[in-house]
């Protein structure tokens, strides 16, 4: 529950810092000032989501310690190392120049001041990648050794740590995936801004602008998750076989399932619509290649780790879960791809007719909300594609636990959780429509408290 809303975040303010600095770097070169408004309109988003991002991941700190001491002794070694660089270089980075944008507009020239945010985004992504190598590792372990003293891991190679192959297919789609996220809200709360016939210029600019990134970072975010899927068919193939809810190896010529559905006890589909050859295709890029089903892989798995693990082990990940949420998550590029090309396409130069096409404002606007769900279906099928591994093929989910934490003090500590993140997202709510009621304009122009494009707010969805 704290992975998921801390991920709702994460990969928005990362995105926003890359679209802030854009639209600064537009003023820079156009020196037109709607663009530095641009950039001070939607800066004061990401500097809200910076914050609840910042203050919902230390949360998870915490829970290393509380819920998860054994796998963080287990992990301490290799963990440490990444997790401190994150803090000390990545992450101080960010702070320190995310603050230094904030306050010198008026001190520095333009051409000075956009450097600000781009080493803000420069330290974020870095942070990602310190964040992500700690998690590779989690999925696909590179550069360790157990010692046998204490039955931990150490680490034998930092080298090989950050150049875990997981990592680097990774980190692509987790940033394309981010930006895609900032771009769709801007483009999101533009449109809602043009059904309210607001500032027509600025939201409009904002549109185009935003229209232009999602398209480039839907496609990335397509081209960088078929590099994902080739990494994963070859280090963990259970993932790959629940995604596709592929139970019995396939013929040579293997077919996709688009929709199905599952007896899990029996580990078998139910039923199912099929188009063949597809998921060779999409696994291999060829109409040929067999690929490997849930059942045989599991008795691989036991054949593997009966001996250290014990045959009362279930290999089987979540299906449904995997299945659906990697449907969610590449029908959300689709969509988004499709937005864009449209909007692009109804406000191209000379023949911009968006304003009449209402409809498509209100697709767009309602748009706003889907990447956060597409995230964190991707974020589902990450760690639970993973089960029972916590660390995979060395540490099971149960044996990470803490070993005298009790389950009422789960409860109680994650109920206190829900409650804390719950105000904080309302507080981020909050905050948010206030600068999108106040609108562009320093002094309000053109808006007031009942003529908004707040995308929260009731008129959004009244008219
Ligand atoms: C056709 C499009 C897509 C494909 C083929 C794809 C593929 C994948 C795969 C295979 C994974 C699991 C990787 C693993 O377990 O190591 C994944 C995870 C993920 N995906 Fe996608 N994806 C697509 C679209 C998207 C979109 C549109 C978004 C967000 C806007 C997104 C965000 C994510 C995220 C956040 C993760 C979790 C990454 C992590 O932290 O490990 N994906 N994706």
């Amino acid at each position: 529950m704290t992975t998921v809303f801390h991920f709702f975040f994460v990969p928005f303010s990362i995105g926003m810092a890359f679209v802030v600095a854009i639209m600064e770097t537009m003023y820079v070169v156009k020196k037109n000032e709607t663009y530095k408004k641009m950039a001070q309109f939607w800066g004061k988003i990401f500097l809200l989501s910076f914050a609840v991002g910042v203050v919902t991941g230390i949360i998870q700190e915490f829970q290393f310690g509380m819920n998860w001491s054994n796998y963080s002794r287990f992990m301490g070694d290799i963990f440490g190392a990444p997790l401190a660089i994150e803090a000390l270089l990545a992450f101080f980075m960010e702070s320190v120049f995310i603050g230094v944008w904030m306050f010198t507009w008026n001190r520095f020239k333009p051409a000075v001041h956009v450097w600000f945010i781009w080493l803000t985004m420069i330290g974020s992504m870095c942070s990602a990648i310190w964040i992500l190598a700690a998690n590779s590792f989690m999925q696909h372990p590179t550069g360790f050794a157990i010692n046998q003293a204490t039955g931990r891991v150490k680490m034998t190679s930092f080298a090989d740590i950050i150049t875990n192959p997981q990592l680097w297919k990774v980190f692509p789609h987790v940033i394309t995936g981010a930006i895609l996220t900032a771009a769709t809200v801007v483009v999101g709360i533009a449109a809602f801004g043009l059904l309210r016939k607001h500032n027509h210029d600025f939201f409009k600019k904002s549109m185009r602008i935003g229209l232009w990134i999602s398209l480039f970072a839907a496609i990335a975010v397509i081209v960088a998750g078929d590099f994902q899927t080739q990494q994963i068919i070859k280090d963990q193939p259970m993932k790959f076989a629940a995604t596709e809810g592929v139970y019995k190896d396939t013929g040579k010529s293997a077919p996709w399932t688009v929709i199905a559905s599952f007896d899990t006890d029996k580990h078998e589909t139910k039923s199912s619509i099929e188009i063949p050859k597809v998921l060779s295709l999409l696994a291999y890029h060829k109409t040929t290649g067999s690929v490997q089903g849930m059942n045989s892989l599991n008795q691989e798995l036991h054949a593997k780790y009966d001996k250290k693990f014990g045959a009362d082990m279930n290999y089987y990940v979540p299906v449904k879960t995997v299945f659906w949420s990697f449907r969610v998550m590449a029908g959300g590029a689709a969509l988004l791809l499709l937005t864009s090309i449209l909007g692009l396409f109804f406000t191209r130069k000379n023949k911009d007719t968006i304003e009449n096409k209402r409809w498509l404002l209100w697709v767009l606007g309602i748009c706003t909300y889907t990447p956060f769900v597409f995230n964190s279906a991707g974020w589902l099928i990450t760690e639970l594609g993973r089960y029972p591994w916590l660390v995979y093929g060395l540490q099971t989910i149960a044996d990470g636990v803490s070993p005298t934490t009790t389950a009422g003090q789960l409860w109680f500590t994650n109920i206190v959780y829900f409650l804390m993140f719950s105000l904080m997202g309302a507080v981020m709510v909050f905050y948010s429509r206030k600068i999108m009621i106040k609108g562009p304009d320093d002094d309000g122009a053109g808006y007031g408290a009942t003529a908004n494009n707040d995308p929260f707010s009731k008129e959004a969805f009244g008219r």
